[in-house]
């Protein structure tokens, strides 16, 4: 992050605009509505300014900028003269005096930039990006206007009224936190929103009274492969909300990054056989956290049912009597196939398709050899990766043709995706040549020819 996002309280702070023109005047109209007085230096100034200036008690010095110009009384300034070396100068003049600058579509010789904002007071949502895509900011703004309902400053201002009878009540800040998100969840936000203050307060008060300390629950969320556009909504919705995070090696940093920014956030790893807590360890995690009445989000790869494991944690949950929700996330099958251009099934090719794990227990691959030697059945292994020569030798010795297809998925669904295609005879000789790497998914039937066709991404 280059830059640092604050908000600056203005009221009868001294501010001056450098220049007196339309570029002036629309710093002007957004200082003036903040509280500022305002000061503008410019040697002729519309007449829409003055008035600003005016009516905020400021002065207006009908001069050109002079770079001895003394600017310490001020807050901020703004540079928005038609003319870079001016703006430069008041650049240079408040950078000496270590006082905020910005010079208007000049990002070096900003000190601070005004943000593109959504005004619903007093909530405030401003968007940067740094100076370099104002277009981009007004059109993220645009979003979020209509995403953002106009009776949210209400709802502000209603919070700010009880803020501390709430704190009051309730001492604890993450119970506190829970209050409030369950009643914006509640009928009480479309009250505040319709003008109903009066039963808006009778609400509040009527929660508080009835307020209990929360019973602790977990999450148990399926991420998706990897694409963070592949989570579904309501993972989305559980992964803001929840107080810790417990997060295996596959949900992807991007991934992370949508989670709870204050959220405890705790690695479990797994990785093969670099289980950084064994499951134990996470299972006893799990029910620990609630236990204290915290929301927990166990945050896995994929699908939690699908060779997840989810099964055995939440089993652990249950016997302690501790509250849990299931969201199922989109599994690498899924996730991978359609991102390699391979369906799983086809009417001409594959009538069925089997999932199947190639994890080996004690070294040998213990996976039903006879049943998975048909035509027209598509084979999607999972942890395949180091098994894959022994899964290929005993497929083929099991009377599978040697050139059926096969298809190795790294990294799917993220940018760093990699497909090698091959066949059950030579797709493990590939794994070292074209450096395939975990995770990687493998898809062995007919379906995989189609990829020729159907391929779409990389
Ligand atoms: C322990 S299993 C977890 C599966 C997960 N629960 C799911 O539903 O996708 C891990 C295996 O899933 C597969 N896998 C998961 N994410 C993948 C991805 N983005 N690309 C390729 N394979 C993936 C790999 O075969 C990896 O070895």
């Amino acid at each position: 992050m280059d830059i640092f996002p604050i908000s600056l309280k203005l009221q009868q702070q001294p501010c001056l605009i450098v220049g007196g023109g339309h570029i002036a005047y629309r710093k002007a109209v957004l200082l003036a509505k903040a509280g500022a007085i305002i000061d503008v230096i410019a040697p002729e100034i519309e007449s829409a300014l003055l008035e600003i200036v005016q009516s905020s008690q400021g002065q207006y010095v009908q001069a050109t900028f002079s770079p001895d110009a003394s600017l310490r009384n001020y807050r901020l300034v703004i540079a928005a003269t038609n003319d870079k070396a001016t703006n430069v100068q008041v650049f240079d003049a408040c950078e000496a005096e270590k006082i905020l600058v910005n010079s208007v579509d000049d990002p070096p010789h900003c000190r601070f930039m005004v943000p593109a904002i959504i005004d619903r007071s007093p909530l405030v949502v401003s968007i940067a990006t740094n100076g370099t895509s104002p277009v981009l900011s007004r059109q993220i703004r645009t979003q979020l206007e209509a995403a953002i309902p106009h009776g949210m400053g209400k709802l502000a201002d209603f919070s700010g009224k009880w803020r501390a009878a709430v704190k009051a009540r309730i001492e604890n800040p993450d119970q506190r936190r829970i209050f409030w998100e369950d009643l914006y969840a509640s009928p009480l936000k479309e009250q505040v929103f319709n003008d109903n203050i009066a039963e808006a307060d009778r609400l509040i008060e009527q929660a508080l009274i009835e307020w209990k300390t929360p019973k602790g629950e977990v999450y148990l969320v399926g991420a998706g492969p990897g694409d963070p556009e592949l989570l579904t909504l309501k993972a989305l919705r559980l992964m803001q909300q929840a107080d810790v995070i417990i997060y295996d090696r596959l949900v992807s940093p991007a991934i992370m990054e949508l989670c709870r920014r204050d959220a405890e956030k705790i690695y479990v790893g797994k990785a093969r056989s670099n289980h950084s807590v064994p499951q134990e360890g996470i299972n006893a995690l799990l029910v620990e956290y609630a236990a204290q009445g915290k929301r927990v989000c166990r945050l896995k790869g994929g699908d939690p049912f699908i060779f997840g494991r989810g099964g055995e944690e939440i089993q652990e949950l249950f016997a302690a009597g501790v509250a849990f929700q299931v969201v199922p996330g989109i599994t690498a099958a899924s996730g991978c196939s359609a991102y390699a251009g391979i369906p799983l099934t086809h009417r001409d090719y594959a009538q069925s398709v089997r999932f199947l794990t190639g994890h080996l227990k004690e070294g040998s691959p213990e996976l039903p050899w006879n049943e998975l030697v048909y035509e027209n059945q598509t084979l999607v292994l999972y942890m395949g990766l180091v098994g894959l020569e022994k899964i290929c030798a005993q497929l083929i010795a099991h009377g599978q043709r040697p050139d059926m297809p096969v298809a190795l998925i790294s990294k799917g669904t993220t940018p760093d995706q990699k497909v090698v295609v091959g066949t059950l005879a030579d797709i493990a000789s590939k794994v070292s040549e074209y450096q395939i790497q975990a995770p990687t998914l493998t898809i062995i039937g007919e379906v995989v020819k189609l990829r020729e066709q159907l391929q779409w991404q990389g």
